[in-house]
Parts: structure tokens; C-alpha cells; sequence
């Protein structure tokens, strides 16, 4: 008689949606638990299991990974300027994609994109995806260990992270801008609410410095496989966060040629909060993502979380954190 099947990986046996621990206090999503993570209802519904049975991962794909409300917009439209600067030159920025295009456009979210389409939707979304040519370049914001395990082995990550504070912030001003889209009301979601839930991890992706911690893990013992970036470093140095970028996903600055031609100067503007802000596009455009454009540009910038917390709120915060990351060799 033939061996009995082996197990599917734990990981990839999907538990019941009912059996999972319910948050139904931040909006605009019901979030429910999963490996310790709190994850919006849609995306453990429809997104992962969408993911892992229509998405085939190609060892050129890049993925940009993000705790929400990190720098995503501003990684996906470096990664796309670079990677597209032969074919659409950052010098003629009047005629480029980012012009026309909101970033999540043209860098599109896999488990975000799977989980608004829905079951009936998620076959074409795959095939979409799947005609997409190599190099491909995509996004999510699932935790590494919610990712299925071939996009884990197959793709190289690049992941960006921010000060939890103003991920915090940023989330809050966001939701708050989003909810009607998704026929939720935030109005009534007080920050020091917002505040007490992040704290205990309830929010979307949260705890926000668990997912930090197991992509930071996991570009320690992966260099080649994760490259780790931080959104307050790509504020102090754009230009070697682009370099190193670029690098990363295989098409590297070379030599004194591009310098001298101004690519890097000229993508890290087209790129900038300023410079993607001031495009029609992103002022009252909207695109694939069920949010206007604009919601995803605000300031930018560190430490706006000093307008909406206390400096007591923001050191209790800071000791959770640490507290949290303490052996891991990273910290905030
Ligand atoms: P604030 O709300 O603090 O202004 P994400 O892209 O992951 O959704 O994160 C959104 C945050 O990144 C927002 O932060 C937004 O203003 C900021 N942002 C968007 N585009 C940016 C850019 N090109 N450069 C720097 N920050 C950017």
C-alpha cells in the first residue's frame, strides 16, 4: 500500500475563522488572531488562502514588507523608479509612471489585493498577477510568518520599519480618513483608545514590534534574503538607502556614469514626500485600493507622534517595545 500523505506544513493548514480570537474595537475591520498576530477578518478569509492557492512566487520576484503606516508608498515608489529607470527615466519626470499612478498602482499588494477581490475574484486577480513580466515587484504587510512558505524561500524580502509611534499616529490619522470606504465609522475612535489597543498589540498587523522582530531576525540570518530598512534612515540618507535598495534587488547604480547623469538625485526628488504629493494623480486621484490617493500622504517625517501622545504614553510604549525586542539585537 502507498505511505499515508504526509502533513501539510503547520503553517499552511488554514484554522476556522470562528475559532480564532475576535477584536472588533478598531475599525475599520474585525480583526481576529493568528500565531499571535492580529489580522483583519478579509484578509485570514480571503487574502491568505487566496494567496497561497493563486499567487506562484518566481525567484526574481521582490517583495516590499511592511508593518501598515511604515514608509510602504514611499519603498514601493523608490523600488519601482529604480528598477524602471531604463525605461522610464527619473530626468524626465513629467513623463514617468509615478506621475500618473499612485505608487500602490504600480507596486501592487498581494493578501490586500486577494482580500478585497474576494473568493469569486481571486482566480483573475491571480492570472493578473501571474502575467505580470519578471522582475516582479510586490508588497504585503503579513507578518514572515504568515507567509506562505514559497514566497518565504522563493522571493527576496525588502522590508521597511518605523518608530511604533508614529506607525501608531500615522495609523490612527489613516483609519480615521479610511473607514468610510470600507463602511466603517471612526469618528468616535479616541487616540487614547487607538493607544491602549496598540499597546496590547490590537491593531492591523499587530503587535507592530513582533512583525518588526521576525523580519529583522530573519535579515540576520538571511543578508542575501531580507534586506532590513528604516524609514527614519532613508529620512537622514535617501540617496545610500536607494543605493542599497537597488543594490538589493539586482540593479545596482553603476559607476560614476549614472552618478554624474543625476539618477539617484533624480529619483530620490521624484520620490520624495513633496514630489509625490504634488502629482494630480495622488491630489484627487484614486486607483486599485478603495482609498483616495492622497490619504496616503501626510507629513511624513519623525517624531509627529509628540502632537497626540503624552511623553508618559510615549515611555510606556517604549518599554513594551523594548521589553519585546530585548535579545533580539534590534532596537528602536
Ligand atoms: P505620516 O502619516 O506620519 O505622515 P505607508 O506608506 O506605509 O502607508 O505609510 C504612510 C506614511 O508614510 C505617512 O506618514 C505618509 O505621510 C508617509 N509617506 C508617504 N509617502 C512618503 C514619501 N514619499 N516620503 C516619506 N514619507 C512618505
Amino acid at each position: 500500500t502507498a505511505a499515508p500523505p504526509s502533513p501539510p506544513a503547520q503553517e499552511e493548514v488554514a484554522p476556522a475563522l470562528e475559532s480564532l480570537p475576535l477584536e472588533t474595537r478598531c475599525p475599520p475591520f474585525p480583526l481576529r488572531q493568528l500565531n499571535g498576530f492580529w489580522l483583519p477578518e478579509i484578509t485570514l478569509a480571503a487574502g491568505v488562502p487566496a494567496l497561497r492557492a493563486r499567487f506562484t512566487p518566481r525567484p526574481t520576484d521582490v517583495l516590499l514588507a511592511s508593518f501598515p503606516k511604515s514608509g510602504t508608498t514611499w519603498l514601493k515608489a523608490l523600488a519601482f523608479a529604480a528598477r524602471n529607470r531604463a525605461a522610464h527615466p527619473p530626468s524626465d519626470p513629467d513623463r514617468h509612471p509615478l506621475r500618473r499612478s499612485n505608487p500602490h498602482d504600480l507596486v501592487r499588494f498581494l493578501e490586500v489585493e486577494f482580500a478585497l477581490a474576494g473568493e469569486h475574484a481571486s482566480g483573475a486577480l491571480g492570472d493578473e498577477f501571474e502575467a505580470l513580466p519578471s522582475p516582479r515587484t510586490l508588497a504585503t504587510h503579513l507578518p514572515y510568518s504568515l507567509l506562505p512558505e514559497r514566497v518565504r524561500s522563493e522571493c527576496r524580502i525588502v522590508y521597511v520599519c518605523r518608530d511604533p509611534k508614529d506607525a501608531l499616529v500615522s495609523t490612527w490619522l489613516f483609519t480615521r480618513k479610511a473607514a468610510p470606504a470600507f463602511g466603517a465609522d471612526a469618528e468616535g475612535f479616541a487616540f487614547r483608545e487607538a493607544f491602549e489597543l496598540f499597546c496590547e498589540g490590537r491593531s492591523i498587523c499587530g503587535p507592530q514590534w513582533r512583525h518588526v522582530r521576525e523580519y529583522w531576525e530573519e535579515s540576520v540570518r538571511r543578508p542575501g534574503g531580507v534586506l532590513f530598512l528604516r524609514y527614519e534612515e532613508m529620512l537622514l540618507a535617501p540617496r545610500s538607502s536607494l543605493r542599497k535598495l537597488a543594490e538589493f534587488m539586482g540593479c545596482g547604480f553603476s559607476g560614476e556614469e549614472e552618478e554624474e547623469g543625476g539618477a539617484v538625485d533624480a529619483i530620490v526628488e521624484l520620490c520624495s514626500l513633496g514630489g509625490l504629493k504634488s502629482a494630480e494623480v495622488n491630489r484627487s486621484g484614486s486607483g486599485k485600493l478603495p482609498i483616495d490617493n492622497k490619504a496616503f500622504f501626510r507629513k511624513g517625517g519623525a517624531g509627529n507622534w509628540r502632537n497626540h501622545m503624552t511623553p508618559e504614553m510615549a515611555r510606556r510604549l517604549d518599554r513594551i517595545v523594548d521589553d519585546a525586542l530585548r535579545g533580539s539585537g534590534f532596537a528602536f
